[in-house]
């Protein structure tokens, strides 16, 4: 069964105080911690890169849910491995050619294997990947244009959401983007189980609380599916 993980997205929080933020988050019911990795290529924006995620590694145990809007993901493997990453997503977009190689290493480094998509990008697209003898364990549906964060919700991804949990009821499937107290139903009406947060939980009065009010939602969508 897919159990609800809430995954504060760290982009929206004091970079300059990295690891009390982290704590922070966990204190008030973090299930994950989700990292943006973005190398200004893949993505416009330039965020965070291994020497960071092996910084907070040092300060806190939580599991660190790695989501690469990188060009290249293979290259990525082992330096993120050797960070202490946890969970290592790659897009789909931009690894067409190499999956299979790059879900092996990814394992092989002991962390989950996970495969994003863009809002534009067809859902089948990621079958073979999770249909497979050596499967990703994880989908990120995006539900904004990866690159920033404090953009607005796009209902319309909400299909690959629907068509992925008839076909897999145990997958993790993940939603990033927009995601707050006020879309957080839809989503996890349609089958997302692992819910991504920046801005909603960040700059709330009271993160926990919003923290809470995720939880509560794909925890009810769950029993009266
Ligand atoms: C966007 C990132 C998101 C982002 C979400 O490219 O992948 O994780 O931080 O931020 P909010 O929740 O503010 O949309
Ligand atoms: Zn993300």
């Amino acid at each position: 069964m897919a159990t609800a993980k809430i995954a504060p997205s760290m982009l929206s929080s004091d970079f300059s105080n990295l690891a009390s933020e982290a704590d922070r988050m966990v204190r008030l019911g973090a299930d994950w911690l989700h990292m943006d990795i973005m190398d200004g290529h893949f993505v416009p924006n330039l965020t965070i890169g291994a020497p960071v995620i092996e910084s907070l590694r040092k300060h806190t145990k939580a599991y660190l849910d790695c989501h690469l809007m990188v060009t290249n993901p293979i290259d990525y493997v082992e330096p993120f491995a050797k960070a202490g990453a946890s969970g290592f997503t790659f897009h789909v977009e931009a690894s067409k050619d190499n999956w299979q190689e790059l879900i092996q290493r990814i394992k092989k480094g002991g962390m989950r294997p996970g495969v994003a998509l863009k809002p534009a990008t067809p859902i089948e697209e990621v079958y073979p990947l999770v249909e497979n003898e050596n499967p990703v364990e994880m989908v990120l549906v995006m539900t904004v244009e990866p690159g920033f964060g404090g953009q607005k919700f796009m209902p319309e991804t909400m299909d690959k959401v629907r068509a992925l949990r008839k076909k897999y009821p145990s997958l993790d499937i993940e939603v990033d983007g927009g995601l707050g107290p006020s879309t957080i139903d839809v989503a996890a009406s349609a089958g997302a189980n692992c819910i991504v947060a920046g801005s909603s939980v960040f700059g709330a009065p009271e993160p926990g609380q919003v923290i809470s009010i995720l939880r509560k939602s794909v925890e009810g969508a769950h029993q009266n599916s």
